[in-house]
């Protein structure tokens, strides 16, 4: 535009705007040059806002670094200083701690390591959580993390050169571009969405020495591990979702943004490079020239190469400062081979290509994950109308035995009742049996008793009339004996009554 502009107006128009514009950067470099400030004294928490004194505006983009228990080191001081420089050159707002903010619950390292790895996702969580806060227009848009042992070599790469482009829609939910080397997933730098999945990624990865203890006892990094178990492990929770969350997260590029000095961390017969002071013939020069490490000189794709943004002395603790110092002097020199302010028009075209690819295998491999998903439902909506429709012919079943066992109790209440009146009719018949019976009995009884009575009465009246025949025939044959007979008389009359009782 500028140029087009220039193109337009008279020639000696042109040169004053030339000049003004050599002024102003000028006096931007000169403003924007390095500060070296105190304000990485440990002991305070530190947010380089270098930026702002600039009237620069400040990007979109952010850096967070933990260097809990590091700043006493000078290397590490003069490492985060050319971060301050890179801040300065394009406007990041830089947040380091400066002490550890976990405890010893989430620590269980075999090899009990400094808890600053932990303090690292619960320190990026609580910033991305503030800017999530924010409205959205004066939020960070993404945030690099950088570990306190990365240097920058190249201040004139930005940061934004590597995000995923914007109008992207398949790129969109890609909330964090991270590298991996023959170790896996390297933690040390990666970029970060402002998200709330990166809020939930880093909650989980600060839960995972807690709720994954017994893993943390086995794993050979901390937060590293955690990270590659969350991201990458089938049975990590976060891979519960479509596509395993695949589409959350890219490896990118080391070179990008998390080069290392060495070609080969292990030399052909085993010994570990960084169980090692550096020396001079190990001093990487950036070029396709290796030293020997005896793999025959094959240059690795993350072997820091002059113009590279970063170079990152992961591993390197115990001799750190023999591997750092001469780096941070050549970063400090400001080579031209090395801070290199075309690198990133190479860096912007090779982006464009990944992403275009990185799109194009994003957009395949959701269509794939959709059909996926559809069929998985699919098979479950049959499976469930299966055993919806077993269910039914199970009730059904039931139901019908259930009316068959209640049919069947029916007629078993109602043989009861039956038999219970047909019970009570034969009792009912047998006592009124028993009474007729009974009551013939007592009829029979007084027939007999009467027939008694009666034959008792003949008997007698049989007396009475013998009597009497004998009082008159005695009467008749002795009259003188008269007396006699009126006292038999009354003898026999008496008798019958009192035997028919
Ligand atoms: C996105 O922007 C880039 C560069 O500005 C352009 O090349 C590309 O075609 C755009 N893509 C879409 C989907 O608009
Ligand atoms: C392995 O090779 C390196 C480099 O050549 C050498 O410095 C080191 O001593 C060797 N270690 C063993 C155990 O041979
Ligand atoms: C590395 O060098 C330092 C300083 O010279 C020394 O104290 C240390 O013991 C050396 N370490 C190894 C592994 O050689
Ligand atoms: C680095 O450069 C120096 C001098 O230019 C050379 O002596 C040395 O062999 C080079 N080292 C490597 C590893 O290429
Ligand atoms: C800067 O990088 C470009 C692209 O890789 C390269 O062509 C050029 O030689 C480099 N400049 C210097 C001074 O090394
Ligand atoms: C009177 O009658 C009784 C009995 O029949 C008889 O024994 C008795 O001799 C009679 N007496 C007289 C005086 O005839």
């Amino acid at each position: 535009m500028l140029i087009h502009g220039i193109h337009r107006t008279k020639p000696a128009k042109a040169v004053l705007v030339l000049l003004l514009l050599c002024f102003v950067w000028a006096w931007l470099s000169n403003v924007q040059g390095v500060r070296l400030t105190d304000d990485l004294i440990p002991g305070r928490h530190h947010v380089d806002k270098s930026t702002k004194h600039t009237g620069k505006l400040r990007s979109r983009v952010g850096k967070v670094t933990v260097a809990a228990n590091k700043l006493a080191s000078d290397v590490i001081h003069r490492a985060l200083l050319s971060h301050e420089r890179h801040n300065a050159r394009h406007g990041y707002v830089h947040y380091i701690a400066e002490h550890q903010a976990v405890s010893g619950l989430i620590e269980h390292d075999r090899l009990h390591r400094a808890k600053g790895a932990w303090t690292k996702p619960a320190y990026l969580l609580s910033i991305i959580v503030a800017e999530l806060e924010k409205p959205e227009e004066e939020r960070l848009e993404w945030i690099y993390w950088f570990d306190a042992d990365t240097l920058v070599m190249n201040t004139e790469t930005p940061l934004e050169v590597f995000l995923p482009p914007a109008n992207s829609s398949a790129l969109s939910e890609v909330d964090l571009l991270i590298t991996t080397n023959w170790d896996g997933l390297n933690s040390g730098v990666f970029a970060l969405r402002v998200s709330p999945w990166s809020v939930s990624l880093l909650s989980a990865v600060l839960a995972y020495p807690i709720y994954e203890a017994p893993r943390t006892q086995k794993d050979r990094f901390r937060d590293q591990s955690a990270f590659q178990f969350l991201l990458e492990n089938g049975e990590s929770p976060l891979a519960n979702v479509p596509m395993k969350g695949r589409d959350r997260w890219v490896k990118v590029p080391m070179r990008w943004f998390n080069s290392l000095p060495v070609n080969n961390a292990f030399f052909k017969n085993g010994t570990w490079i960084f169980g090692k002071n550096m020396t001079k013939a190990m001093f990487d020069n950036g070029t396709t020239e290796v030293f020997d490490d005896g793999h025959g000189g094959k240059v690795n794709p993350w072997k820091v190469m002059q113009g590279d943004l970063v170079v990152h002395f992961a591993g390197s603790s115990n001799v750190r400062d023999s591997w750092m110092e001469p780096w941070v002097e050549r970063a400090e020199a400001n080579l031209p081979e090395w801070n290199n302010a075309t690198t990133k028009y190479l860096l912007k075209e090779e982006a464009a290509e990944f992403w275009k690819k990185t799109e194009e295998q994003l957009v395949i491999d959701k269509a794939k994950s959709k059909i996926e998903e559809e069929q998985k439902k699919k098979a479950q909506k049959e499976r469930e109308k299966k055993e919806k429709k077993e269910k039914e012919e199970k009730d059904k079943a039931e139901k019908e035995r259930l009316e068959q066992v209640r049919i069947e109790k029916e007629q078993k209440a109602k043989d009861a009742a039956e038999k219970k009146i047909a019970t009570a009719e034969k009792k009912r018949l047998d006592a009124e049996n028993k009474a007729i019976q009974k009551h013939d009995k007592k009829l029979a009884k007084e027939k007999v008793q009467e027939q008694k009575a009666s034959a008792r009465a003949q008997k007698a009246a049989l007396a009475k009339q013998t009597a009497t025949q004998l009082i008159t025939d005695t009467a008749r044959s002795h009259p003188a004996n008269k007396t006699a007979v009126a006292s038999v008389s009354t003898a026999t009359q008496l008798t019958p009554s009192s035997a028919s009782r």
